[in-house]
């Protein structure tokens, strides 16, 4: 049995990282995927790879147009859409706010909100439709930051807190119609995670950081002790984009390898 055979699901942020990861198990499943992201050369190599049969496209989905052209390419395309996986996402740097400098807040909370937020709620308005006329899903992107402290610094913190409280509001209103839940992340292998342009780190990448250090931390943090890569979190999203995820709605998976179970008295060493 394929999760999604025949579905057609569109994943914006696809252009690396988890998207990408999603996409390709969606892909294994049976769909037709559709990749939207803001990178130009993401988007040149994967049409090189995927060739003319996916339509991948360059769009921002902090911009209403960029997602009415994606839609009227999906409908022409394909005449329909089953699920929309919402994985874009930028990364704050870590910051804390007592380091941002004052006359750079502004910038960073339109920069990281527009992008990790409005992003998902400009999607969600302009795909409802066609997903409702398929019973259709939607699932979104959050973290274990929405969940405890440290997973990122305090914008991108908030941003992820406000995507779980979406995934809470979208479901009563798109019910009972279109499914949406969430998947919150901790840390995810070959993430191409960039930092805000609006404190000039937007050239830093999560994967910059030495691949043996991050494992190490990672796995003396987790239960399962592994770092997953972005086709590991597949199946969940799979799952929750499929017509056979009958009954979760409103709901945010903790995909966490145990992160957050810490221990309370043992160390893990
Ligand atoms: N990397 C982690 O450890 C981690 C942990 C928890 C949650 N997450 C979340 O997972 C999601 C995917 O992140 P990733 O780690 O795979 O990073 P990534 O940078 O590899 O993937 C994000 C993609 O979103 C695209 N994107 C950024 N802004 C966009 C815009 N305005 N319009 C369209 N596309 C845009 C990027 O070009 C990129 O291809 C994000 O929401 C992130 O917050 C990541």
């Amino acid at each position: 049995m394929q999760l999604l055979n025949g579905d057609v699901v569109l994943v914006t942020g696809g252009g690396s990282g988890l998207g990408l990861g999603v996409a390709r198990h969606c892909r294994a499943e049976g769909a037709e995927i559709v990749i939207l992201d803001v990178s130009t050369e993401k988007v040149r190599q994967l049409k090189e790879e995927l060739g003319p049969e996916v339509l991948v496209m360059q769009g921002d989905v902090t911009k209403v147009d960029d997602l009415q052209a994606c839609r009227a390419a999906i409908l022409e395309r394909h005449g329909k859409l089953n699920a929309l996986i919402g994985a874009q996402g930028i990364f704050d740097g870590n910051v804390p706010l007592l380091q941002t400098p004052v006359d750079r807040m502004d910038g960073l909370f339109d920069e990281i909100f527009h992008v990790n937020v409005k992003g998902y709620l400009l999607s969600a308005r302009i795909f409802f439709d066609l997903l409702q006329a398929n019973n259709g899903a939607m699932v979104l992107t959050t973290s274990t930051a929405a969940y405890a402290a440290d997973g990122g610094g305090v914008v991108y913190t908030a941003t992820k807190g406000a995507v779980r409280s979406l995934v809470n509001q979208l479901a009563f209103e798109f019910a009972p119609d279109v499914r949406v839940n969430g998947v919150a992340p901790a840390g995810i292998a070959n993430s191409q995670l960039r930092g805000p342009r609006s404190l000039g780190l937007d050239e830093q990448k999560q994967s910059d950081i030495p691949k043996d250090a991050f494992l190490s931390m990672f796995r003396s943090l987790s239960l399962l002790q592994d770092l997953p890569t972005p086709e590991d979190h597949g199946p969940i999203y799979a799952f929750l984009a499929s017509r056979y995820n009958k009954i979760m709605t409103g709901q945010t998976v903790v995909a966490d390898q145990g992160l957050l179970n810490r221990p309370v008295l043992h160390s893990r060493g």
